[in-house]
């Protein structure tokens, strides 16, 4: 066997804003039900971030508490990857700012855009410096506020969504070359540009110069979601080398309660090796997958040495799925 670095995470963290709205508090003002909506996503309330609360304040606390859980300070940092879609500014990036509010010393940041795929998309570019022996200590951040982005005369979308971050750590470890490896192990990224009508925002700095609002055909993302998320959850399993049914524990991205069950069915995945917190969270997009990882280690569900599977679909539209040892 050769050894090899790999990227390990050894620290999480989530953070969620103090904020609460109930299905039924949007019953208020909208169209529409605690039922229909229980029903149809599995979603009981959502976090929303407080108005003087940017996205990057949400970052900073849940990398705080993934820095404390990997034993690390913000001195240690010298990469800072943000998966967001939802950016305190047009620029600078808002792994920028978290850099500063954290007090990391100067290092490389910046963000990834791949929408709810974002912290996927964001753990394999952080993997390329981290096993290349360019990051001692990598701070992979999903933060979203993607409540700013509801039109909340539109009952389709604005009952989907919530605020929220979640941050991991990620640093070099050696290992044999092996799937018994701490570490990334497999990845599978996708996108299918022609598909952008089916969700996106209608706003953007080169074209109205606004912020806009989320856009969705929500009944034609969901036939894609279940295939898609499918495909590249074998994919990623495959690439590291690893029976899907090995692995301990599968975190997906929080959408909706019915895909989570479909992509499950579809694969012979046990129901129970799923970790889901969309009823409390809703979709929080980037930070949805960090979030329920959190959750996951601490209610120690989720223990060093399992294997876990993530996988998330989004704007783009966007997928993908990643294979890791804790
Ligand atoms: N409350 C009450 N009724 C509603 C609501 C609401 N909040 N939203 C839609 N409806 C109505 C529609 O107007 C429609 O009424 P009509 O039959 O009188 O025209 C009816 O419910 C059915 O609408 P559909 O859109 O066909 O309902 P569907 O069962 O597909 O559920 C949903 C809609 C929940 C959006 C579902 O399609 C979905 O979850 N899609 C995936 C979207 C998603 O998760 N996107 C996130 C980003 S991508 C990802 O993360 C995977």
């Amino acid at each position: 066997m050769t050894a090899v670095v790999r990227s390990a995470v050894t620290g999480v963290g989530g953070y969620l804003p103090d904020g609460v709205v109930t299905n039924d508090d949007l019953a208020k003002f909208v169209d529409t039900s605690d039922e229909w909506i229980r029903e149809r996503t599995g979603i009981q309330q959502r976090h929303q971030a407080a108005p003087d609360q940017p996205v990057s304040d949400l970052a900073v606390e849940a990398a705080r508490r993934a820095l404390a859980a990997a034993g690390r300070t913000p001195a240690d940092v010298d990469l800072i990857v943000v998966a967001t879609t939802t950016p305190d500014l047009t620029f600078p990036a808002t792994a920028a700012i978290v850099q500063r509010k954290l007090g990391c010393p100067v290092g490389i940041a910046f963000d990834v855009q791949a929408v709810c795929s974002g912290f996927v998309y964001a753990l394999s570019v952080a993997d390329g410096f981290v096993a290349r022996g360019r990051s001692k200590c990598c701070l992979v951040i999903g933060a979203e506020e993607m409540t700013r982005l509801m039109d909340w005369t539109d009952r389709g979308t604005c009952v989907l969504f919530g605020d929220g971050a979640g941050a991991v750590v990620l640093e070099p470890v050696e290992g044999q070359g092996t799937t018994a490896d701490r570490g990334l192990l497999g990845f599978a990224l996708r996108c299918d540009g022609s598909k952008q009508d089916l969700l996106y925002v209608d706003g953007g700095a080169s074209t109205n110069g606004q912020i806009g609002y989320l856009r969705m055909q929500g009944n034609q993302v969901f036939r894609h979601a279940v295939v898609n998320i499918s495909e590249a959850v074998t994919a990623a399993a495959e690439d590291a080398g690893i029976p899907v049914a090995d692995f301990d524990w599968f975190i997906p991205h929080q959408a909706n309660q019915r895909i989570l069950d479909g992509v499950a069915r579809r694969l012979g995945i046990d129901p129970a090796k799923v970790i889901v917190t969309v009823a409390e969270h809703a979709n929080t997009s980037a930070a949805s997958i960090p979030l329920a990882l959190a959750r996951g280690v601490q209610d120690g569900r989720v223990k060093p040495g399992d294997l876990l599977l993530m996988e998330a679909m989004g704007g783009g539209l966007t997928w993908g799925a990643c294979a890791l040892r804790l």
